[in-house]
């Protein structure tokens, strides 16, 4: 009988080389150490430069989850990338795919900003539990820096440059839990990178516009807000349909956006400090990288291990949130 269960065997990460820290941001915007690190908990961020790419950062990330597991890159047989800063806006998974030889693989991307990991998992999953592929390549990724306003300190001084990745596997026991999704519409404003009109042309009658993304607008204090409020709910709805206590969680594993965030998640589900990852200290907010590259460092370095039970939340632009509950599963 096929293996309908789904196992996340094996983790990876790249970041740029170059970093960027406060007391430079500084130099640029009126910010200073102690507001950023105050408000934010950042002290650095990575910033990809102009000869790195989101296929080569998440090309890195993917080779480094294939090398903890048993398979190689020609058993992938899907490739989701969760990016809202691709190379191409045609896609780069499939540039991705190239780069790792991945003959069999089918790929897409897909855009949920920075609840993008956790929303490509749960897609990724349900290609195993119907029995249509056995291993896929996830990624989160992404470039903000591409997209910052570094002129404006409420935004450039909280986002950074990074890609994570992870392997799912079909197995005979399901190792992902329980999961909630949700979207919001109605709150899209809140956060943008939008495409806005510059040039607009009459081709033979018919009006058309060629223009271009403007740089990244917040709503700090309602992004803020919906966090606190959204991410706890979605979690204990996660927990719900797994069927699992909040004392069972190993681990609390949050989009790394803000530490303020982390600590008032964390307080109202009663999880201590001691089981929240936490390194948006060195890489600042890095959209849909940021759940796989803190919870490929926390495996790295030893922290989680296989049987871990794991609550994961993105939240972010859309407004988009959701939380998957798993078991961490390396071989
Ligand atoms: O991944 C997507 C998810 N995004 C998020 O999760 C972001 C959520 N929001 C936040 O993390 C916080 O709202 C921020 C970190 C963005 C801002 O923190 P805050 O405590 O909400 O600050 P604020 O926006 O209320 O600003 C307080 C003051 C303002 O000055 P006044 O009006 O009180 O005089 C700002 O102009 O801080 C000022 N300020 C700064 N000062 C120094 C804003 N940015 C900066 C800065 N350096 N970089």
């Amino acid at each position: 009988m096929t293996n309908i269960g789904v196992s996340i065997t094996g983790s990876g990460s790249a970041i740029p080389k170059v970093s960027l820290d406060n007391q430079q941001l500084s130099q640029i915007v009126d910010t200073s150490d102690e507001w950023i690190g105050s408000r934010t908990g950042i002290r650095k961020r990575q910033l990809a430069n102009p000869t790195e790419s989101l296929c080569s950062l998440a090309t890195q990330a993917s080779l480094a989850a294939l090398g903890q597991t048993n398979i190689t890159a020609k058993d992938i047989d899907l490739i989701i990338l969760a990016t809202s800063t691709p190379d191409d806006l045609f896609g780069t998974a499939s540039q991705i795919q190239s780069e790792l030889d991945a003959k069999q693989a089918v790929a897409f991307d897909m855009t949920a900003a920075c609840s993008g990991f956790v929303f490509g998992l749960v897609t990724a999953a349900q290609f195993i539990r119907n029995g249509v592929y056995q291993n896929i390549l996830l990624i989160g990724a992404d470039i903000l820096s591409r997209w910052v306003d570094w002129e404006d300190r409420t935004t450039c001084v909280l986002f950074g440059d990074g890609a994570g990745a992870v392997i799912l596997q079909a197995s005979g026991r399901d190792r992902l839990l329980g999961f909630e999704l949700r979207s919001d519409g109605s709150q899209n404003n809140c956060l943008n990178l939008s495409y806005q009109p510059q040039e607009k042309k009459i081709i033979d009658g018919v009006a058309v516009s060629k223009g271009t993304y403007q740089p990244i607008t917040m709503n700090g204090k309602e992004v803020y807000r919906f966090a606190v409020q959204k991410v706890p709910e979605v979690i204990e709805k996660a927990l719900f349909r797994a069927n699992i206590s909040v004392e069972e969680i190993d681990w609390l594993l949050l989009h790394q956006a803000n530490q303020r965030i982390l600590d008032a998640v964390a307080s109202r589900l009663n999880i201590p400090s001691e089981k929240v990852i936490s390194n948006l200290r060195n890489y600042g907010n890095t959209s849909a990288a940021s759940i796989p590259l803190a919870l490929d460092e926390a495996v790295r370095q030893g922290q989680v291990s296989s049987g871990d039970i794991i609550a994961a939340s993105g939240f972010g632009a859309g407004l988009t949130w959701g939380a998957v509950i798993f078991e961490w599963s390396s071989i």
